[in-house]
């Protein structure tokens, strides 16, 4: 692991999920201060829902310029946006709907297209966003890795995190900057960033509630370096701040001196 910023443990998942909506809009408002504009990826899966159900409510919602919000996602299954098992469905209905975000300031994973294809289309979505005039780019006429001002995450029971699943060749990819791969673990189609977007953002926070994950955050935290097997781990922000905010349950494996 690399420096770790800090983790920060909170007594329950609620106090976890307000810390979560606390620090998006404490991060969210500096963005926008500084550079008229909040980029974030989101986690998918269960544990951020509560945090997003907070952004929508009007103690959060009223706090946020919402038109300076950009909205991506860290990773998508294979599926329709309308599906159950869609990360943004499941931000939408939670929160994006919510709120006073433009339309046109949400930029999902098209999880309905050919793998592949999605995995391309949103590369390119990120390169248009991101991409700064022509004469900031690197002397190969690249633009430079997309630098997210916050990239959330969260970590499965296996350690994987985003979609990048324990054996799964993503881990290590070096040039691009969001893949689709078919994950034999869950039978299934995913897409996601990669490391090299990961590790480029200025803040990435890792979100874990729940004893079942208790083992596996010692282990990512505290064990041997082995990305291969606990995913978690290649996540090392080149520059950035890298968090975790976790509730007493996830923390209970963990060291008085992680604390
Ligand atoms: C996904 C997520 C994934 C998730 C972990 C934890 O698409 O499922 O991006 O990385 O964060 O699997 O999921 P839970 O929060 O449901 O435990």
């Amino acid at each position: 692991m690399g420096e770790l910023e800090a983790i920060t443990v909170y007594p329950d998942a609620g106090r976890l999920a307000r810390a979560v909506a606390d620090h998006f809009v404490a991060l969210a408002s500096e963005a926008i201060e500084t550079d008229g504009r909040f980029a974030v990826a989101l986690a998918g899966g269960s544990t951020p829902k509560a945090a997003y159900v907070l952004l929508a409510s009007d103690e959060y919602a009223t706090g946020v310029d919402w038109s300076r919000v950009q909205v991506f996602w860290g990773d998508e299954r294979c599926v329709p946006p309308d599906h159950p098992d869609s990360n943004y469905r499941m931000a939408r209905e939670a929160w994006l709907d919510q709120v006073s975000l433009p339309a046109e300031n949400v930029h999902r994973i098209r999880g309905e297209l050919e793998p592949d294809q999605a995995a391309r289309e949103y590369e390119d979505v990120l390169r248009i966003f991101f991409s700064p005039p022509y004469r900031d780019r690197k002397a190969d006429g690249n633009a430079p890795v997309p630098s997210f001002d916050l990239i959330l995450l969260g970590m499965g029971d296996d350690g994987h995190t985003a979609s990048l699943f324990p054996g799964t060749g993503a881990i290590h990819e070096q040039a691009r900057w969001v893949v689709a791969h078919f994950v034999e673990k869950l039978d299934t189609w995913r897409i996601t960033l990669t490391p090299v977007v990961i590790n480029a953002a200025a803040n990435v926070t890792f979100v874990v509630s729940g004893s079942g994950k208790a083992e596996r955050l010692h282990q990512v935290l505290n064990g041997p370096c082995q990305p291969d097997v606990l995913p978690a781990q290649i996540v090392n922000p080149d520059g950035g701040r890298l968090r975790w905010l976790v509730d007493r349950a996830a923390a209970s494996s963990l060291p008085a001196q992680d604390l």
